[in-house]
C-alpha cells in the first residue's frame, strides 16, 4: 500500500482517520517494509544499547522485531490513542518496548539530545498528505533534530524520491544525509536489484539518484540523516 494513492490521501494527515482505521483494523500491519528486511541497515547505524524512538509507530511489528533482536530501549509514539492503548496492552510484559501517545510535532515531554536514533517509516509521508503539509513536516523535523544527540541518526523510510524529500530535509541544516534504497516488498524477494547497505551517491540536487537507479525504480528510499555535533554545525550551513 502506498500513502497518497488512495482517494482520500488528505485523510492520512488527520488523527481521526488513524483512530478510525485502528478501531476497524487492529492489525498488526507494517507499511512499506518489515524489520527483517531493514535489520542490516540498522546494524550500520544503531547499537543495541542505543535509545531509539519510533515515530508514528502504529501497530507495526518493527519495535517488537528490534527488541527480539537485542535492542534494549525502544520508545514508540503515535498520535492515535486507540493504537497506543492497544500496543501498551499487547506489550505490557516487555519493558524494553514503551508506547506513548504523542504528536511528533510537539515532543515537549522528551528532553533535547535524549535519543541516539529516530526511525520514521511512513509518518513524515502521512503528514505530507495532510493539510499544511510543509509546515507540519518542518515542525516534525525540527523536533526530531532537537531530541537527537550529536551524531544521532534520523532514519526516514519513505516512498518519496529526492525531488520530494531532499530539500525538506536539507532545510533543517542540522545533519548530513546519506541515501540508501531497498526493493519494495511486493517485488519477488529472489530478485534483489539493490544492495541495502551500500549507499547510493547523493548529489546536492538529488539527480544522481535517478541517474543511478533509473527514473521509476521499484524501491523505498531511506534517508539517513546524521546530526552534526553542535561544534561543527556551522560547517553544514
Ligand atoms: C503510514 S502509518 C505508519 C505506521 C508504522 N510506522 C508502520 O511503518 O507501519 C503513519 C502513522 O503515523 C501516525 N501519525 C500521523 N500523524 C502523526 C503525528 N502528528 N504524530 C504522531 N503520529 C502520527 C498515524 O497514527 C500512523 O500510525
Amino acid at each position: 500500500m502506498t500513502l497518497g494513492t488512495s482517494t482520500g490521501s488528505h485523510a492520512y494527515g488527520e488523527p481521526s482517520y488513524w483512530d478510525h482505521r485502528y478501531l476497524q483494523d487492529p492489525g498488526p500491519f507494517d507499511w512499506y517494509q518489515k524489520y527483517k528486511n531493514l535489520a542490516p541497515l540498522f546494524d550500520l547505524y544503531i547499537n543495541r544499547s542505543h535509545r531509539v524512538l519510533l515515530v508514528g509507530s502504529g501497530n507495526s511489528t518493527l519495535g517488537e522485531g528490534m527488541v527480539s533482536d537485542g535492542y534494549q530501549d525502544v520508545v514508540n509514539i503515535d498520535i492515535s490513542s486507540v493504537v497506543v492503548e492497544a500496543m501498551q496492552k499487547k506489550y505490557h510484559d516487555k519493558p524494553e518496548l514503551k508506547y506513548i501517545k504523542m504528536d511528533v510535532r510537539y515532543m515537549n515531554a522528551f528532553e533535547s539530545r535524549s535519543f541516539d536514533a529516530v526511525i520514521d517509516k511512513g509518518t513524515l509521508d502521512s503528514l505530507m498528505c495532510g493539510q499544511n503539509a510543509q509546515q507540519n513536516a518542518k515542525m516534525m523535523l525540527e523536533e526530531v533534530g532537537r531530541i537527537l544527540k550529536d551524531n544521532g541518526v534520523y532514519i526516514l523510510i519513505t516512498y518519496g524520491d529526492p525531488s520530494y524529500r531532499l530539500n525538506l530535509l536539507k532545510d533543517i541544516r542540522l545533519w548530513t544525509i546519506t541515501m540508501h534504497v531497498i526493493d519494495r516488498m511486493e517485488k519477488n524477494p529472489e530478485q534483489k536489484s539493490w544492495e541495502l547497505t551500500k549507499p547510493v551517491p547523493l548529489s546536492d540536487d538529488g539527480n544522481s539518484v535517478s541517474q543511478a537507479l533509473g527514473s521509476t525504480p521499484e524501491v523505498h528510499y531511506i534517508y539517513v540523516c546524521m546530526k552534526v555535533s553542535s561544534s561543527n554545525a556551522e560547517i553544514n550551513k
